[in-house]
């Protein structure tokens, strides 16, 4: 039986440039979508899987992550002496979320060299790799799905989603076979961004991954590839086109709804797109949102 997987790391160091000024004093991870930072959900995300031991590769200017998930006894006190327990919970909730680890990636060479960062802490074990801008929606599976891939095949797995064939130089993309299982292909192939009318196909990777330690071993030696960086897809493509050094590479294609906050469209689509199904907000912001769209039109 493979070893349980308790350990998600979290490559957390980029600089939110596409976000600026408002990134300029806080990490882009901070961002609130709706009332809860982006990062939130996807430590939450980490713990509904079962990962309770989470490793944050982060930088300079990060220290407010750390802020978030410790403890505030100045505010607690507060809350406690006004007996607002519900706002209480929720502050304590994200402290007890989990048991969140920090390690510098120092030099900004790609996602990569952020995922070597976590060798130390991850030892010899599969892990999950969890990205911050994509946002899985929680009463959608798919993390504790990949996980269970890759206790059934001993393997690599990603998780891939059909996009629009104008998108497909936003993403890695992959080769495929299919599989015995309808929600599971065979990776053969993997390309980190290519340029426009040359991808392989529209599966595109999203930001979750369930590694086997082996990874580190070939980002070691993983030459920098697009934009100069350290690409996780160039080491993972090493694993799919050589099967036999750690059981090949799986893609579980999602097919739930997924929310990308890497750039300022699509962050402002999912905070509307998660608040409309909210139950304190919802039930006031269709309404007004029909009345707002039809006006426009
Ligand atoms: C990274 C990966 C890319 C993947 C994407 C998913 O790129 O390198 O393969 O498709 O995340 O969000 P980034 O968006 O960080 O440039």
């Amino acid at each position: 039986m493979p070893a349980k997987l308790t350990k998600a790391v979290i490559p957390a160091a980029g600089l939110g440039t596409r976000f600026l000024p408002a990134t300029k004093a806080m990490p882009k991870e901070m961002l609130p979508v709706v009332d809860k930072p982006a990062i939130q959900y996807v430590v939450e995300e980490a713990v509904a899987a079962g990962l309770t031991d989470i490793l944050m590769i982060t930088g300079r200017n990060k220290a407010a992550l750390e802020n978030h998930f410790d403890r505030v006894g100045e505010l607690e006190a507060t809350l406690l002496k006004k007996g607002d327990v519900a706002r209480l919970r929720k502050v304590n909730y994200a402290t007890d979320l989990a048991d969140v680890h920090y390690v510098r990636q120092g030099d900004p060479k790609g996602l990569g060299h952020a995922v070597l960062r976590a060798k130390m802490h991850v030892g010899n074990e599969p892990f999950a790799v969890l990205l911050g801008d994509d946002i899985i929606d929680e009463r959608d599976v798919l993390l504790s799905r990949m996980i269970e891939v890759q206790a059934e095949r001993d393997c690599t797995v990603i998780a891939l989603l059909e996009v629009d064939p104008s998108q497909t130089e936003m993403y890695g993309i992959a080769t495929v076979e299919a599989t015995d299982e309808a929600d599971v292909v065979q990776i053969t192939g993997l390309v980190e961004k290519p340029t426009a009318g040359t991808a392989p196909s529209n599966l595109a990777i999203i930001g979750r991954y369930v590694l086997r330690p082996e990874i580190f071993d070939i980002l070691e030696v993983t030459e920098p590839g697009k934009g100069g960086e350290i690409q996780l897809t160039d080491a993972l493509q090493v694993l799919a086109a050589n099967p036999g050094i750690a059981g090949g590479v799986y893609g579980v294609v999602f097919r739930g709804r997924r929310y990308d906050t890497g750039d300022r469209l699509d962050y402002i689509k999912a905070i509307i797109q998660l608040a409309v199904d909210r139950d304190d907000l919802g039930e006031a912001l269709r309404p007004w949102l029909r009345d707002f769209v039809s006006k426009m039109e």
